[in-house]
């Protein structure tokens, strides 16, 4: 059995197509409590660009493999891993900034992040679903505490993470207001949105008062788009922004409203994955694929993340791009949802 792993390590801060090599390293070995993941599939995510770029350089000292979603396949079992076995299917968050990622063939965790894999996700759909869902299943569950009933405003709805929460708020009984441009409303309204709204072509905040307003707000752009919160926000409202940095005293002082600002930065945790794989089996939660690419072409994923969803020039596809990491289990390049 070979003793390395091959992985594309990001060798430089700045554009992509001069940002990544490929590099053959020491296959890691689980100490105790951990298991060694054979990865089979991860994503691109916004943060893996922002951390390319080098917007993280005082937490990323380089050489670094990087990426955060992973599924794959349990291949060995540390001293005291005794929830998993070898063969298990799994999917989990790489913790961000503590020790390598998942642009790698295999990867190192601590069991108490893992979970199994909903037999129903590909690999390669598994790891299109990790971060988003989990940020959607943070806010809207965990931080916002939504009840049945209550009406969400879900910002960029046709996003990864807006996606997600739609689906997720659709499943926790709420009404869904969302964002999105006037091309991704069947989209939207197709993962279960009640209302779509266009943001590109008006302002949002009179067409959400129109409905009366919302109980919670998901802020996935930040910005203009989050400090406008309490002109739609309910007595009791609740913000949760995952774009901008908190200063939530500030805020709420400035906004003088009754109601309750939460900045998040997603944590990895096995009940979180096993929550949404609650959700995966009920069929109330789907991922989106827009792309799938081979780990080699991972420069290739973060400038297609990069392109925007209109204008002239290449176009970024609707859905998450994923990285096929061992076994091309998806057809490559393949475009499930044209944008
Ligand atoms: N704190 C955390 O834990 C956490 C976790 C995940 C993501 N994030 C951050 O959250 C953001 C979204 O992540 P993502 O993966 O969902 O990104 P994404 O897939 O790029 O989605 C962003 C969506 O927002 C839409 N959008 C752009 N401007 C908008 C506006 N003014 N109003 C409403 N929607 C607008 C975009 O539409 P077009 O493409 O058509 O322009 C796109 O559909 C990123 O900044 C990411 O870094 C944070």
């Amino acid at each position: 059995m070979s003793t390395s792993m091959r992985v594309m390590e990001l060798v430089r801060f700045g554009d992509a197509d001069t940002a990544f090599a490929a590099r053959d390293l020491p296959k890691p070995t689980p100490g105790p409590g951990q298991v060694l993941v054979r990865v089979e599939a991860t994503s691109v995510n916004p943060l893996d660009l922002q951390t390319r770029r080098g917007d993280y350089r005082d937490q990323v000292a380089l050489p670094a493999v990087i990426g955060n979603d992973v599924s794959g396949v349990v291949v060995e079992t540390g001293p005291g891993a005794d929830d998993f076995q070898s063969g298990d299917e799994v999917w989990y968050l790489a913790p961000a900034f503590a020790g390598p990622g998942a642009y790698a063939e295999f990867h190192v965790v601590d069991q108490a992040l893992v979970a199994r894999k909903p037999a129903r996700l590909s690999h390669v759909e598994a790891a299109g679903l990790g971060v988003v869902g989990v940020t959607a299943w943070e806010a809207l569950v965990e931080r916002a505490a939504v009840r049945a009933g209550e009406r969400v405003l879900v910002h960029g709805g046709a996003g990864g993470v807006g996606s997600a929460a739609i689906q997720v708020a659709g499943a926790l009984g709420v009404e869904v207001v969302t964002t999105a441009r006037s091309k991704d409303h069947e989209f939207v309204t197709g993962l279960g949105a009640d209302h779509a709204i266009d943001f590109s072509t008006g302002d949002y905040v009179p067409q959400v008062r129109a409905l009366g307003g919302v109980d919670v707000v998901l802020d996935t752009v930040g910005g203009d788009t989050l400090t406008r919160s309490p002109e739609v926000l309910t007595d009791r409202g609740r913000v949760v922004s995952i774009v901008d940095i908190p200063e939530p005293q500030n805020l709420l002082a400035a906004w003088g409203v009754n109601a309750t600002y939460h900045f998040l930065f997603a944590s990895p945790g096995r009940a979180k994955f096993e929550a949404l794989g609650r959700l995966v089996d009920q069929g109330k939660l789907r991922p989106v694929i827009g792309a799938v690419l081979p780990l080699a072409d991972v420069a290739q994923a973060h400038t297609l993340l990069e392109a925007g969803s209109v204008g002239e020039g290449r176009r970024r596809p609707r859905g998450k791009i994923a990285i096929a990491v061992q076994s091309l289990d998806e057809p490559p390049h393949r475009t499930t949802s044209s944008s």
